[in-house]
């Protein structure tokens, strides 16, 4: 029989995330039932939305509150060791939404795709810029932000797992970027590693709606939104005509979903008439494996890095998704099994 190891919610985070918030559990692994396929996981990814799902009476449309004393929910890549289901036989490479654990049991209404991959990119990138990352990054700015070259391009979060690659993605598509991150060392990280035109530091004593304002002093074509709360609503003060806004993510706001800061300028997309769309990567499954291929074709060409720090053993998975959240990060955060 085999034992799995999990970490599992021990504490609903209030506002600073910290490692206590989560326990290492073992459990056996059950038998499989018809349909049902064993992972061995190998990688776990670090994904900052999953933060607001461990907040109380957080249940919506698209997944449900984690219960505490369960299994944390995560997005994985694994290999199939065994199988009741012929669509995933032994062998197969995965990537999917399990749980931050060392097997994962999955059936037919799980969220797991196969992976098709030709070897000459580490496996690592795809829980990375080829995996949930980059397909978020990629559908999110050119089906969602749909960018012409010579646009003018924000980016909040520019540093984190999904802004490293937006910022990069617009500069293959020929457009000006600047990129909003925490600290002074960190927006020259931006610039110097990840390409970006300008940075922003939001926690300069400049203040953000100035720094926006000499950055982009006619204002932003596409913001790429990671933050939410009061930066967007900052944003939404610089956007050019038919801007077009990109909703990504709110971390800002995943500590406190049951006072979310107020939008206050929402005339704004009315005379700048200007749109926001929301996405969620899972809508592109169907479309992955062509932007696998552009990613890819990018990366061996060198105009896409990729940046992973990795962190090894499920132990520290706690650690690898609070560094993640609390901003310590450059780029993706994954662990590795
Ligand atoms: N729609 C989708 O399908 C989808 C899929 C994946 C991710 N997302 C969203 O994309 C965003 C980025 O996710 P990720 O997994 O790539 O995480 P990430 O950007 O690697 O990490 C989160 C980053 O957010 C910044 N941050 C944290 N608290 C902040 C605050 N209060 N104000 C401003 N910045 C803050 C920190 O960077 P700084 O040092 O710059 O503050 C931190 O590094 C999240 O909002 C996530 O929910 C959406």
């Amino acid at each position: 029989m085999r034992i799995n190891k999990q970490i599992a919610l021990a504490a609903r985070p209030q506002d600073v995330i910290k490692v206590t918030d989560f326990a290492l559990h073992e459990a056996k692994v059950p038998a499989l039932e018809p349909g049902q396929y064993l992972i061995q996981n190998q990688y776990l990814s670090m994904d900052a939305g999953f933060r607001k799902w461990m907040n109380e009476g957080a249940d919506d449309n698209y997944l449900s509150t984690m219960e505490l004393g369960s299994p944390v929910q995560s997005m994985i890549l694994g290999h199939v060791i065994e199988s009741r289901n012929p669509d995933f036989p032994q062998g197969t490479v995965v990537m999917g939404r399990t749980f931050w654990e060392c097997f994962s049991v999955a059936g037919t209404e799980d969220f797991v795709t196969r992976l098709e991959h030709d070897g000459s990119l580490p496996l690592n990138e795809y829980v990375s810029t080829m995996g949930p990352t980059g397909m978020t990054a990629y559908f999110g700015f050119f089906d969602v932000g749909q960018p012409k070259p010579g646009d003018e391009v924000l980016v909040s979060a520019a540093g984190g797992a999904v802004g490293s690659v937006v910022g990069q993605l617009a500069k293959i598509a020929g457009c000006r970027t600047v990129g909003i991150t925490s600290s002074d060392d960190k927006c020259a990280w931006l610039i110097d590693t990840l390409g970006y035109d300008a940075a922003i530091n939001y926690n300069a004593p400049e203040g953000l709606a100035a720094q926006i304002e000499r950055e982009l002093p006619n204002g932003f074509d596409i913001y790429f939104d990671n933050v939410g709360g009061g930066m967007l609503d900052v944003a939404m003060l610089h956007m050019k005509e038919y801007a077009r806004l990109v909703l990504c993510g709110a971390i800002s706001q995943y500590s406190k979903m049951d006072e979310p800061a107020a939008i206050y300028n929402m005339w704004e997309f009315i005379v700048k008439r200007a749109t926001a769309r929301g996405f969620m990567f899972t809508d592109y499954v169907e479309q992955y494996p062509g932007a696998i291929k552009e990613m890819g074709n990018w990366m061996r060409e060198g105009k896409l890095k990729s940046v992973i720090n990795t962190y090894k053993g499920i132990e520290q998975t706690p650690k690898a998704f609070c560094d993640m959240i609390n901003g310590a990060n450059r780029g993706k955060n994954i662990v590795e099994l």
